[in-house]
C-alpha cells in the first residue's frame, strides 16, 4: 500500500503557556525548556468527531477519491464523547462511506498500528482503498489542576487515504510491561449491584518512567527497522517522531547521529496530540513542500500500554 492523500484538523481554541501560567503554578520558561511546547489546541465548541470528519474529508480530497471508493475505515482513538458506537461508524456515516469500519486504541502509536492492520488487509487482497483517521483529545483526560500533565497535551486529528502500492518497507510493533505508568480511569454508569464505588481517576503519568521508556524504545525500534530494511540512518530523508517532548526528539536525533533538519516538529504549536501527532506532522510537512516522491521516511511512536512502533515507508 501507499499513502495517496493526507489531511488534518485542529480545534480553534489556542491555549498558550502564558494562559496556563495564569491558572497553574507553572511558567512559559519551564514548559518551553522541559518540553518544547509553546501552545496547544483544546476542544471548545467542537467534538472529537468534528475533527475526525474534517481531517477525513481533506485526506479524501487530497487523494482525489470519493467516500464510496473506500473499502475500510480505521479510526485510531483513545477517548471521545461516544462509548458506543465506534467513532469510525459515525465518521463513516458522516462522510458518506459505505464500508466496514473499526476503532483501535493504540494510544500514541495508533497511526502505525492502523497502517500495519491496513497493510495486512492489502496483503490478503481484501481492500483497495482504506481511510485511516487518528482523532484525539488527550488534554481532556486529565486534571487541569495538575501542572505535570496539563501542560503537555492538546487535541487534533490527522487522516491518511491508503491505496495499492508497495511503499511500506517494514514495520515493528512492541509492547512492554508498565500499563500503570500512564493511565486514566472513569466511572461506568451506576448499577445497583456494583459495590466498587467510584473509579474516576484523571490521567496518572509517571513522567520520568515514560521519558526513559520513550527514549530507549524509539532508538531501539528505529535501529531494528533500519536493519530490517537494510538501510542506514543516513539513508532516511525524514524522521517523523511522536510529538510528546522536544527533548525526546533531540535525544533520538543524537543517538542516530542525524541532523535536526531531518526531524520536522510541530510540538511547539500543538503539544502531544496522541495518535494524531504523526499524521498531522506528515500533512504539514507535505503541505510545506518538504516531501518528495521516492523519499525514504521513518515513523516512530510510543505511548500508554506501554506500547511502541516504528515504520519505514517510501513516499
Ligand atoms: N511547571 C513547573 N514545574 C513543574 C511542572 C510544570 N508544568 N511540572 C513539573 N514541575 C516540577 C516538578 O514538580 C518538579 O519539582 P521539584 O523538583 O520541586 O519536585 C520539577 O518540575 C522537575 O520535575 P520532573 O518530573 O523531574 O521534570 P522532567 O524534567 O522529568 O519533565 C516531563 C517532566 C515533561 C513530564 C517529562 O518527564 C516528560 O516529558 N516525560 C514523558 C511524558 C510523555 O511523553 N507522556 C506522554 C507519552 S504517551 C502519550 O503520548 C499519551
Amino acid at each position: 500500500m501507499k499513502i495517496s492523500g493526507i489531511g488534518s484538523s485542529l480545534p480553534k481554541q489556542v491555549v498558550t503557556n502564558q494562559m496556563l501560567a495564569e491558572i497553574l503554578d507553572t511558567s512559559d520558561e519551564w514548559i518551553t525548556t522541559r518540553t518544547g511546547i509553546k501552545e496547544r489546541r483544546v476542544l471548545s465548541s467542537e467534538y472529537v468527531l468534528d475533527l475526525a470528519v474534517d481531517a477525513a474529508q481533506k485526506a479524501l480530497a487530497d487523494a482525489n477519491l470519493e467516500p464510496k471508493d473506500l473499502d475500510f475505515v480505521i479510526v485510531a482513538n483513545v477517548v471521545n464523547e461516544y462509548v458506543t458506537p465506534a467513532l469510525s461508524c459515525i465518521v463513516k456515516e458522516k462522510i458518506g462511506a459505505k464500508c466496514p469500519c473499526i476503532d483501535l486504541n493504540g494510544a500514541c502509536v495508533g497511526f502505525i498500528y492502523a497502517c500495519d492492520i491496513a497493510e495486512a488487509y492489502y496483503k490478503i487482497g481484501r481492500v483497495k482503498n482504506v481511510l485511516v483517521v487518528c482523532a484525539e483529545a488527550p488534554a481532556h483526560m486529565l486534571d487541569w489542576h495538575d501542572r505535570t500533565c496539563a501542560v503537555l497535551f492538546g487535541a487534533g486529528a490527522g487522516a491518511a487515504v491508503l491505496t495499492p502500492g508497495d511503499n511500506i518497507i517494514t514495520t515493528r510493533l512492541t509492547s512492554s510491561d508498565g500499563w500503570d505508568r500512564l493511565y486514566e480511569m472513569h466511572d461506568l454508569q451506576w448499577c445497583p449491584y456494583d459495590k466498587k464505588g467510584s473509579t474516576n481517576l484523571p490521567l496518572v503519568m509517571h513522567g520520568q518512567d515514560v521519558f526513559r521508556f520513550a527514549t530507549s524504545t524509539c532508538v531501539n525500534d528505529l535501529n531494528v527497522v533500519l536493519k530490517d530494511a537494510n538501510l542506514t540512518a543516513d539513508q532516511i530523508d525524514t524522521y517523523f517522531i511522536h510529538q510528546a517532548n522536544l527533548r525526546i526528539i533531540k535525544y533520538i536525533e543524537q543517538m542516530l547521529g542525524q541532523p535536526a533538519e531531518k526531524f520536522p516538529t510541530n510540538i511547539e504549536k500543538y503539544g502531544n496530540t496522541s495518535s494524531a501527532s504523526l499524521p498531522i506532522l506528515l500533512d504539514e510537512t507535505k503541505r510545506a513542500g518538504k516531501l518528495h516522491e521516492g523519499d525514504m521516511i521513518a515513523f516512530s511512536a510510543f505511548g500508554a500500554g506501554l506500547v511502541s512502533g516504528a515504520m519505514i515507508m517510501k513516499w
